[in-house]
């Protein structure tokens, strides 16, 4: 559904969308993809005594770790959003961005902006604060880039005449929230507060990080996405903006439970827990919306890829978040605390989740970017099958890894012994992180011989998905 009417002087396609910059952002996404996930097989090798670089400081996992989670959220998933925000905000409000000229300028600007982070990071310069090492020299210029990003696609939502669809709620507040996410996380703890304090404001740019910049854009997307594909109207209006509403009010209050049983005040310790179990209400409303949307037709997944994805992902993201409901209790976090039950959770989330978004999204545009249908059909089901069943073992053996070790050091058992058992379930790690990367090479190679095709003269096929 588009929120304004179509009307005689309506722009085309052509006039709205710059698909050359859709194009540049969702490659440029998966080189990072790319990226990230070598630095990660890297980590995951070291931990099992196989760093095939030990002893070369550059290469130290220490520092590759943070290139691996630095290039996934702000070049892999910012990228990713970027791209197909350019094609979406526009068609949506059919009005063109405020400049297309200051979208390249953003672009190219991003792309230094994650480039120098990983430079900065690799040459020993990282800020000691989780997902904000950015260089101290880069957040400024971070910081104005998030200014730029939201006035050029604000813009076009301010001029759009109509009422506002669900999606752009969703991508008004991800640009305000992101922008004050990222000067509270980079600055506040770095130049003002310390001590505990700083603790609680770190909490807080963590989890709004995902909550307040990913999750809005994600779902803004799939609201905008899954009914066009479905070519039919999501199934309840009213849900999808209790959906909204419930994410702005309550997950900006969650951040502190990465610090449970810290010296935070305990006052803020619980909020932290009551907002974070009432989130999980809230996305069981959005989630029973999109599944309402689809039902009746839910055959249409196996035909449909970039549908799979999307619903694979928001079943991902129910699991993730009823996971975070009992892992937030203070009686499940004295057992899976710094255990790799926690890394088990942030991979379903990145990539069971927003990653598996992107993916169905870049799924449906690459062939209309490219002009060309899918070239392999078999390749489209080799990516998708291999990241889904890659992520899942991931996730399930980092889990129940995480309860082993957590038990074992409540037990008192000396270090050594979690550190021995965990080496098997590092293994499988390994083997479901191959099989994710397998999943992404089949993608980058269909893409490859997608190009090379001969491009089509009818309009690409719904999904997008069928050989020549
Ligand atoms: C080739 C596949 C991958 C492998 C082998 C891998 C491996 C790893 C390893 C070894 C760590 C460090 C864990 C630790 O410090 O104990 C890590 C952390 C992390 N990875 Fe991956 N990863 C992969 C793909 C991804 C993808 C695709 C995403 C996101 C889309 C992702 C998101 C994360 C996050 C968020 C963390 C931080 C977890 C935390 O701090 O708790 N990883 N990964």
């Amino acid at each position: 559904m588009t929120a304004t009417a179509i009307t005689s002087d309506t722009k085309s396609h052509e006039e709205l969308v710059d698909e050359k910059i859709v194009k540049f952002y969702l490659i440029t996404a998966l080189i990072f993809l790319t990226t990230s996930m070598l630095a990660g097989i890297l980590v995951a090798l070291q931990m099992i005594r196989h760093n095939p670089f030990a002893g070369i400081e550059l290469f130290s996992p220490g520092r590759w770790r943070m290139v691996h989670t630095n290039a996934v959220a702000y070049g892999f998933l910012a990228n990713g959003f970027l791209g197909c925000l350019h094609w979406a905000i526009p068609r949506l409000t059919l009005q063109p961005v405020a400049n297309k000229k200051l979208s390249w300028f953003i672009f190219a600007a991003w792309q230094v902006v994650v480039g120098a982070t990983a430079i900065g990071i690799l040459l020993g310069e990282a800020q000691g604060l989780e997902w904000g090492e950015t260089p101290v020299w880069i957040d400024p210029l971070a910081q104005v880039g998030l200014l730029l990003v939201a006035i050029n696609f604000m813009t076009p939502i301010a001029r759009m005449k109509g009422p506002m669809y669900v999606s752009l709620w969703y991508f008004l507040a991800a640009f305000v929230w992101t922008f004050l996410t990222y000067a509270m996380g980079n600055f506040i703890p770095e130049y003002f507060v310390s001590g505990t304090s700083a603790g609680a404001v770190g909490g807080l740019f963590i989890h709004d990080l995902v909550g307040l910049f990913v999750t809005p854009l994600g779902w803004g997307l799939m609201y905008y996405f899954v009914p066009i594909l479905l070519k039919r109207p999501i199934w309840s209006h009213g849900l999808s903006l209790v959906g909204f509403w419930g994410l702005a009010f309550f997950y900006p209050l969650q951040g502190i439970h990465h610090f449970l049983y810290t010296p935070i005040p305990l006052f803020l310790q619980y909020g932290a827990i009551v907002s974070t179990i009432a989130v999980e209400l809230v996305v069981t409303t959005v989630i029973i919306n999109f599944f309402g949307s689809i039902w009746g037709n839910a055959g249409v997944v196996r035909t449909n890829l970039p549908i799979r994805w999307f619903y694979t992902g928001m079943i991902y993201y129910f699991l993730t978040c009823l996971q975070c409901a009992f892992q937030v209790t203070l009686t499940f976090q004295k057992v899976i605390h710094f255990t790799d039950w926690v890394v088990g959770h942030a991979h379903m989330v990145m990539f069971g989740v927003f990653s598996m978004w992107i993916m169905g999204m870049m799924t449906y545009l690459f062939p209309r970017l490219l002009g060309r249908n899918w070239a392999s059909r078999s390749l489209c089901e080799w990516h998708y099958w291999l990241s889904t069943l890659g992520l899942f073992v991931m996730a399930a053996d980092l889990i129940l890894l995480g309860l082993f070790q957590g038990w074992s050091w409540a037990a008192l058992e000396p270090w050594d012994a979690s550190v021995d058992f965990s080496f098997p379930f590092w293994v499988l790690r390994v083997i479901a992180g191959l099989a994710m990367f397998g999943g992404l090479l089949a993608f980058l190679t269909n893409i490859w011989l997608t190009f090379r095709a001969a491009p089509v003269t009818a309009p690409v096929k719904s999904g997008g998905l069928l050989p020549t």
